[in-house]
């Protein structure tokens, strides 16, 4: 905060040589103000994206045999949708072809019975429900699914960062609707009369089918989708579907090579406290300093919550207790959080944890202690804004956390309060999905991938034409088709 402030002195400080440069801004920032009163958007600037479809759109303009015009003539209701585009070019939506999987890989899994030959349940009737207790936290797949089919329904676009495309040449990218976090927390163990557990069953048909797909032989697979939200989902077909993006919790089972921040996208927990509606609260009414609730790990360096924990135990108005929320009770937790001022968030056996997306939903300023962190849509958001980092290694200082947080002010305090309730909403998962929640920003992180994905894509196929030796085609399809 007080650099920021000392730039800006600066800023203004100097005279002849930037003032010509600050007129223009101002000029500049008004005329932009303007634009985005006249087009009724109130986003924030940051939040918009450029992906795919806008780019071909604007660059197929002088090509008769455009994809999208061809789909003019062949889709009326695709038609309405890309008139809409046109005529509002601010509005850039990322185009999703989803694969009709059976449904045993998808709602089936949450106990939802297919009628006949159906694949998706008809959400005009009703939406299957997501099953409770904490599995909640990797729901990531049920709520993007659910977000494109409903895509086909609706023809206002307004908060809406993707639709579905039934035609897969047409799309940026393709989605592969597997729910594998609820697949891995309900089924890894075997049923009999079963023989195999589906866990491990269901990757591997996905395998076989996936890579038995056009649209994977066209991309190798880089422009697909894959949920993998809970640290152990996917734990067979991960290192077989790499080439594909994923989407996860934090990338600390995985191999960089398997997936990393560039190819691949960070997705909130989806928290499990209670939200704090009209919070009336402030610094002087949340009597607790520091809040703690959490398992203790033993593995994987996840020492770090033991030294703290008899460090800060006996500190005044600091609350430190182990057990998981679900034992302590949601209630608790969820009064716990709301009558604190910080929340700490400490590494676990994995970097990232609910707790964090639990301390956002309950305005209390979260306090990160986790070097290898990723932390969701960070390319757009400044997580320092509303969150407190401490480096590990200065964590285990005596003292050091909890100086630091004293020396925090009411005001610093307010203003990360303050910022918390501006951008909670892009941590809510919910159906129907509003601008900006959780769904729809992970939609736009994965559509700012897509100009990545394309140059890989486009690369790669650069010698597609020419006439392939036999050991260079084994190459370009490197996954071997009796992986079964
Ligand atoms: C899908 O789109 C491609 C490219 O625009 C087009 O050539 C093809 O005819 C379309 N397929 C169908 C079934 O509409
Ligand atoms: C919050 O305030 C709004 C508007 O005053 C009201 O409609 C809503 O019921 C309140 N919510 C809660 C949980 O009190």
């Amino acid at each position: 905060m007080a650099e920021r402030n000392v730039h800006s002195l600066g800023f203004f400080g100097r005279k002849s040589l930037f003032s010509m440069f600050s007129i223009t801004s101002i000029f500049f920032m008004l005329s932009l103000l303007f634009v985005m009163r006249s087009t009724g958007r109130h986003h924030l600037f940051y939040l918009n994206v450029l992906p795919k479809s806008k780019i071909l759109a604007l660059s197929e303009e002088g090509y008769p045999q455009s994809r999208t015009e061809s789909d003019y003539v062949s889709n009326e209701r695709t038609f309405n949708k890309y008139d809409l585009l046109k005529c509002n070019p601010s509005k850039q939506i990322l185009k999703v072809f989803m694969y009709d999987l059976p449904p045993q890989f998808h709602f089936e899994l949450l106990g939802w019975k297919a009628e006949g030959k159906r694949i998706w349940p008809d959400i005009r009737k009703m939406v299957p429900h997501y099953p409770g207790g904490l599995n909640v936290q990797h729901s990531i797949e049920y709520w993007l699914t659910l977000d494109l089919l409903l895509s086909e329904f609706t023809d206002n676009l307004d908060g809406r960062s993707a639709i579905r495309v039934h035609n897969s040449s047409e799309a940026d990218v393709i989605f592969v609707p597997f729910f594998s976090s609820v697949c891995y927390n309900r089924f890894s163990k075997v049923k009999p009369p079963q023989k195999r557990i589906t866990n491990v069953l269901l990757q591997r048909k996905l395998v076989a089918f996936l890579t038995e797909q056009e649209e994977w032989k066209r991309s190798g697979g880089k422009d697909h989708i894959i949920l993998a939200h809970h640290p152990n989902s996917l734990l067979d077909a991960r290192m077989k579907l790499w080439p594909a993006m994923f989407i996860l919790s934090d990338f600390g089972r995985y191999p960089p090579t398997v997936a990393n921040v560039e190819k691949d996208v960070i997705a909130p927990y989806k928290h499990v406290i209670k939200n704090y509606d009209n919070d009336t609260s402030d610094f002087d009414s949340r009597p607790i300093l520091l809040y703690f609730q959490g398992a203790i790990y033993r593995k994987d360096g996840g020492t770090v919550r033991q030294e703290l924990f008899y460090m800060l135990k006996d500190e005044k108005d600091v609350h430190f207790s182990f057990g998981s929320i679900l034992k302590g009770g949601v209630k608790q937790a969820t009064s716990g959080m709301h009558s604190s001022k910080f929340c700490l968030n400490i590494a676990g056996d994995t970097p990232s944890s609910n707790r964090l997306f639990d301390a956002i939903a309950s305005h209390c300023v979260p306090v990160i202690i986790s070097d290898d962190i990723e932390l969701p849509y960070e390319d757009v958001l400044d997580y320092t804004e509303f969150c407190i980092f401490v480096r590990t290694a200065d964590a285990l200082k005596q003292n050091f956390v909890i100086n630091f947080i004293r020396s925090i002010t009411k005001e610093e305090w307010t203003r990360m309060w303050t910022r918390l309730q501006e951008i909670e909403n892009m941590f809510e998962y919910r159906y129907p999905s509003k601008d900006n929640d959780a769904v729809q920003m992970i939609w736009q992180a994965i559509a700012r991938k897509v100009p990545a994905i394309n140059f890989k894509v486009h690369k790669s196929a650069r010698y597609s034409r020419s006439p392939v030796s036999k050991e260079e085609g084994m190459k370009s399809f490197p996954l071997p088709k009796n992986i079964l």
